[in-house]
C-alpha cells in the first residue's frame, strides 16, 4: 500500500480550514505566520511557495520575507527580533539552509520560542527530549501521522532511522520511542547497514543520497518512510533515498517521493501555526 501524504495532508488542511474558519469571530483575527527566504536556491523558493499556499488554503495569514543572499546575519537576527516583538505575528520559520556566512544556529535561536513554529529552538528540543510540551518538529510529527493514518501499529515494533540530523532523523526517533517502538539510530557509516535495517518493522530514511535502499536492504512487510527529496542523477526527476520501484513490492506500506513526508511536513507546520495562536490568544 502506498500512503499518500499529498491525500492526507489535503484531509487535514481541509478540517484545518474550518477550524480557522471559526477565529475570527472568536478571537478578532487569523493566525499569521511570517516565512523569511534568503536567497534564490529553487529548492528554497519551491518550498516557500508551498508553505505560502498551504497558509492561503487553510486561512492563515502568511507574509513571505525574501532577502538578498547578501544580508548580513546582523540584519537578519535583528529582523527576526522585529518580528519577535510583533504582537501581531503568531509564526516565524527561516527557510535552511542559510548562506555560509549566516550562523543558522544563532538564528534558531533567536527566533522566540514561542513563535518557533519549526520546533527547532533549542528550548523546543529541550522540552521534546524531556517529555514537557512542546512544539513537535513538523516533518517527524508528519511521520507518527502518516504511520497511525496508514494502521501501522508502532508500539512494540522494531524501528530504524537512517539518518541523525537535528532536522529529522533525531526527533523522529525520539517521536518513535515516546510510541513505545525499540528505535536503532543509522547512518551512512553504520557497520553492516543492511543488516541493521533488516531487522526493521519501520524504516525511515533521511539521509538524502537518491536510491541508497536498495530492496536487499528491507524485510518483506515493513513499513517504510521515505524523507529523502534528491534529483535523480540520471533522469533529473525528484526521488527520495529508496528504490520505490524494488522495494513497494516487498514493503506492507511505503511512501512516495513526490506526494509522501513532503505534503505532511507542510500541513503540519499549518497545524503548529494554529497552536502557536491559539497558545497565545488563550493567555490573553
Ligand atoms: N529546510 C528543509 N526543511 C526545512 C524545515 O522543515 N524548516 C525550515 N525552516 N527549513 C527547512
Amino acid at each position: 500500500m502506498i500512503i499518500s501524504g499529498k491525500e492526507l495532508s489535503s484531509k487535514l488542511k481541509t478540517d484545518m480550514r474550518d477550524e480557522v474558519s471559526t477565529f475570527t469571530e472568536k478571537y478578532g483575527r487569523v493566525p499569521h505566520l511570517v516565512v523569511i527566504l534568503v536567497g534564490d536556491d529553487p529548492a528554497s523558493v519551491s518550498y516557500v511557495t508551498g508553505k505560502a499556499k498551504a497558509s492561503e488554503f487553510v486561512g492563515i495569514r502568511n507574509t513571505t520575507i525574501r532577502k538578498p543572499e547578501t544580508i548580513s546575519e546582523d540584519e537578519l537576527l535583528e529582523l527576526i527580533r522585529r518580528l519577535n516583538a510583533d504582537d501581531s505575528v503568531d509564526g516565524i520559520l527561516v527557510q535552511l539552509p542559510l548562506p555560509e556566512h549566516i550562523s543558522e544556529a544563532k538564528v534558531i535561536e533567536t527566533i522566540d520560542k514561542s513563535k518557533d513554529v519549526d520546533g527547532f529552538h533549542p528550548l523546543n528540543v529541550a522540552a521534546l527530549w524531556q517529555k514537557q510540551p512542546c512544539t513537535l518538529p513538523c516533518t517527524p510529527k508528519g511521520i507518527i501521522k502518516m504511520l497511525k493514518a496508514a494502521g501501522v501499529e508502532i508500539k512494540g515494533k522494531r524501528a530504524v532511522v537512517i539518518g541523525r540530523s537535528n532536522i529529522v532523523g533525531l526527533p523522529v526517533a525520539k517521536l518513535l520511542l515516546d510510541e513505545n517502538a525499540t528505535v536503532t539510530i543509522a547512518h551512512s557509516r553504520t557497520a553492516d547497514l543492511p543488516a541493521v535495517t533488516r531487522e526493521a518493522d519501520i524504516l525511515v530514511v533521511a539521509i538524502g543520497k537518491p536510491r541508497f535502499v536498495t530492496a536487499d536492504m528491507v524485510s518483506e512487510g515493513a513499513a517504510v518512510i521515505d524523507v529523502g527529496v534528491n534529483r535523480d542523477p540520471e533522469t533529473g526527476k525528484l526521488c527520495g533515498d529508496v528504490d520505490f520501484a524494488d522495494i513497494e513490492p516487498k514493503a506492507s506500506v511505503i511512501t512516495p517521493v513526490p506526494g509522501g513526508v513532503g505534503p505532511m511536513t507542510i500541513s503540519c507546520l499549518m497545524e503548529n501555526t494554529i497552536e502557536c495562536f491559539l497558545r497565545k490568544t488563550a493567555s490573553r
